[in-house]
């Protein structure tokens, strides 16, 4: 029997793109370029499955290909903002996503950003390299604390667990955390964290405020202008979950009339687009998605989409189904 042709949308590590190709009829991406609408359509046409990523915006348009051949989609990712799933599965695709493997290299990058901000390194790196650096001095570029200080965290999935326990047991932090979902008491007692009711309630007594919701209709901005304006002027805003979780004209507005202290970021509105006025601004980090991106990291997550799509087309349930 021939083997389901997969489409996998972009180039992945070596090793998964080999597996993939053992398994499957695998058509890769050797020159690593974004697909267009009209190529996704024609791999919605031609292919059984996809393997996408992030970039790959699948919404009701493009699932509306005609005639569909495709069954599965098998995100590379953990978030699928990317996929309509309410029009998938109205045309009868499941979709898979890829938690759990890039949950502490997500956690770890949340933390370089804290970092980061708050030791002023993206700044002091700048100095150095522009040759402007004339030594030391007990006064020169400084910073703030992390280790101690109150850390908010927005949503309290697996992400935002590994962020607590980094804070909580490496840095002797106070950890807040709101979420209409709760882990269980003792899970949160375990990460020294504490729930408060209202995200208002979180962002007025952190230092640091971290995102880690999903992108859905509902947390659209949820960082508005209100509420940025509701942080201590002294505090940092990190965001590594979606750009569009946070209102971007309103943090430009907010870090240029010192509502807040700075930002560190690695997802953005628009990306690969970003507000030319946070590019300008020394006191915020800005890094290019790199969440997941370690070696070890985006190899299992392209382990754990093929195990997806092995499953669909062995007649199995779905290890990590979301439509
Ligand atoms: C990925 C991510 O790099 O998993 C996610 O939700 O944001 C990142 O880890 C990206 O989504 C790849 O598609």
């Amino acid at each position: 029997m021939s083997q389901p042709v997969v489409v996998v949308t972009r180039k992945l590590p070596g090793a998964v793109e080999e597996a993939v190709k053992r398994e499957f009829d695998a058509r890769l991406n050797r020159e690593d370029r974004p697909l267009s609408t009209g190529e996704l359509q024609a791999a919605l046409r031609s292919a059984d499955a996809l393997l996408p990523t992030v970039t790959d915006k699948l919404t009701a348009d493009v699932l509306s290909a005609e005639p569909l051949r495709t069954k599965m989609i098998a995100n590379f990712g953990v978030g699928f903002n990317n996929i309509d799933t309410e029009a998938a599965k109205a045309r009868g695709i499941a979709v898979s996503n890829t938690p759990d493997v890039l949950t502490d290299a997500t956690a770890d990058l949340a933390f370089t950003l804290m970092l980061m901000i708050a030791r002023r390194a993206g700044e002091g790196e700048r100095h150095v390299r522009s040759s402007h650096w004339t030594g030391w001095r007990p006064t020169h570029m400084l910073g703030r604390m992390v280790a101690g200080k109150t850390l908010g965290l927005i949503g309290m999935g697996r992400i935002a667990r590994a962020v607590a326990q980094r804070a909580h047991h490496g840095f002797g932090m106070r950890v807040l955390y709101t979420d209409p979902y709760p882990p269980p008491p003792d899970v949160a007692a375990a990460l020294g964290a504490e729930q408060r009711a209202t995200i208002e309630e979180v962002l007025a007594q952190s230092d640091f405020v971290s995102l880690h919701c999903p992108a859905t209709p509902e947390t659209h901005h949820l960082m508005s202008s209100v509420r940025l304006a509701k942080m201590k002027p002294s505090a940092y805003l990190i965001n590594t979950a979606r750009g569009d979780v946070v209102d971007e004209a309103a943090l430009v507005e907010a870090l240029k009339k010192g509502w807040i202290a700075g930002a560190g970021l690695d997802v953005y509105e628009r990306e690969p687009q970003i507000a030319s006025a946070l590019v300008a601004m020394e006191n915020v980090v800005l890094l290019p998605h790199l969440g997941s991106a370690t070696e070890e990291t985006r190899v299992a997550m392209g382990l754990r989409a093929l195990e997806n799509l092995r499953l669909f087309f062995s007649g199995a349930p779905l290890r990590d189904r979301v439509a």
